[in-house]
């Protein structure tokens, strides 16, 4: 089995991308950690544990509570204004909520921080263990920044971030690199290996609702909450950002488990120096992929998938939901 540990801010298809994970027998999650990101942490960590506990898994699957604040963005005057993130103006373009839409959760978080919950955990390891990261980058950069030596101990970073054609919260920039970008760039310079699942792979695999609704009919626990938050989703998306089939979603983060599984879900794969904006301009949080090798001194640094195998996709969801 493939030791994982997941670090989201659940959020919507964080969930999904948690039961992905969470139902797969190839994987074995040692962990969730929440971050700030789709929500403020007190929301992420709620809706983690939410999950947890509605696929009976408390017992097994410790929640670990992170970062409530991006490394620096929020310093300077109208960098970030809008962090912890209340969600978009519109409540017609809202994809996530506040809630994920389950009942409270009975249990709470492991007393340990998720920062030191991971260095100790990583450093402790055979060097055996991917990190799958599908929210703003915070807690990995700061175990990074505090204990650099789990750079070595990390098996593999596959995480869900940025956009080489497609952006989706600035004219710019991604949301999960956009809420801390001054992380996104300390993972991305940590010498790690490192898989980035961007928008234009998640985009290139967005979900059907009619598959989605195979989901439910499958009368699991997992197949019924997908459906729901694939149909919450696709009526903000319709509204806030339309796919080229105005009929599909993405679900962004349950790629990201996904590629973990099988690797064909990904396309185009490129191997190549990627960087992350930090300027506090009009490109802040944008994510930069020198696919062109126009910077020879460079030397790459990550895989970035720039399509994705819908078909393959959707069958690992219903089949595994
Ligand atoms: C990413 O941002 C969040 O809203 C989603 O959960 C996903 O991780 C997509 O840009
Ligand atoms: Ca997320």
């Amino acid at each position: 089995m493939q030791k994982v540990i997941l670090d989201v801010d659940t959020g919507t298809d964080d969930a999904i991308a948690m039961m992905t994970a969470l139902l797969s027998p190839e994987l074995e999650v040692l962990g969730v950690c929440s971050v700030n990101g789709n929500r403020g942490i007190d929301f992420t960590t709620e809706n983690t544990l939410r999950v947890v506990e509605y696929l009976g898994l408390q017992d097994r699957v410790p929640v670990y509570r992170g970062c409530s604040l991006p490394m620096v963005s929020t310093l300077a005057p109208g960098r970030r204004p809008n962090v912890p993130y209340k969600g978009p103006e519109n409540p017609e373009d809202n994809v996530h909520g506040d809630y994920i839409e389950l009942p409270a959760a009975t249990i709470r978080p492991q007393p340990e921080h998720a920062v030191f919950w991971l260095i100790d955990t990583l450093m402790k390891s055979d060097g055996d263990i991917i990190l799958i990261p599908v929210g703003p980058l915070t807690n990995i950069a700061m175990a990074l920044r505090i204990e650099p030596r789990i750079a070595q101990k990390i098996q593999r970073i596959v995480l869900m971030g940025g956009g080489y054609r497609e952006v989706n919260i600035t004219p710019s920039a991604e949301f999960n690199f956009w809420i801390d970008p001054e992380a996104a760039k300390i993972v991305f310079d940590s010498g790690c290996d490192i898989t980035v699942v961007p928008l234009d792979a998640t985009h290139a695999a967005a979900v059907s609702v009619e598959d989605a609704e195979k989901l439910r009919a499958k009368g699991t626990k997992a197949g019924r909450l997908t459906a729901d938050i694939v149909a919450q989703r696709h009526r903000a998306y319709k509204h806030w950002q339309p796919m080229a089939d105005v009929n599909t979603v993405p679900v962004h983060d349950a790629l990201a488990v996904c590629t973990v599984l099988d690797e064909r879900v990904l396309r185009d794969v490129r191997e190549t120096w990627a960087d992350v904006d930090i300027s506090g301009g009009a490109a802040d949080g944008m994510s930069i992929f020198d696919l062109d090798r126009r910077d020879k001194s460079k030397k790459p640094n990550v895989k970035v998938a720039l399509g994705a195998d819908k078909a393959l996709f959707t069958e690992m969801l219903l089949k595994i939901l």
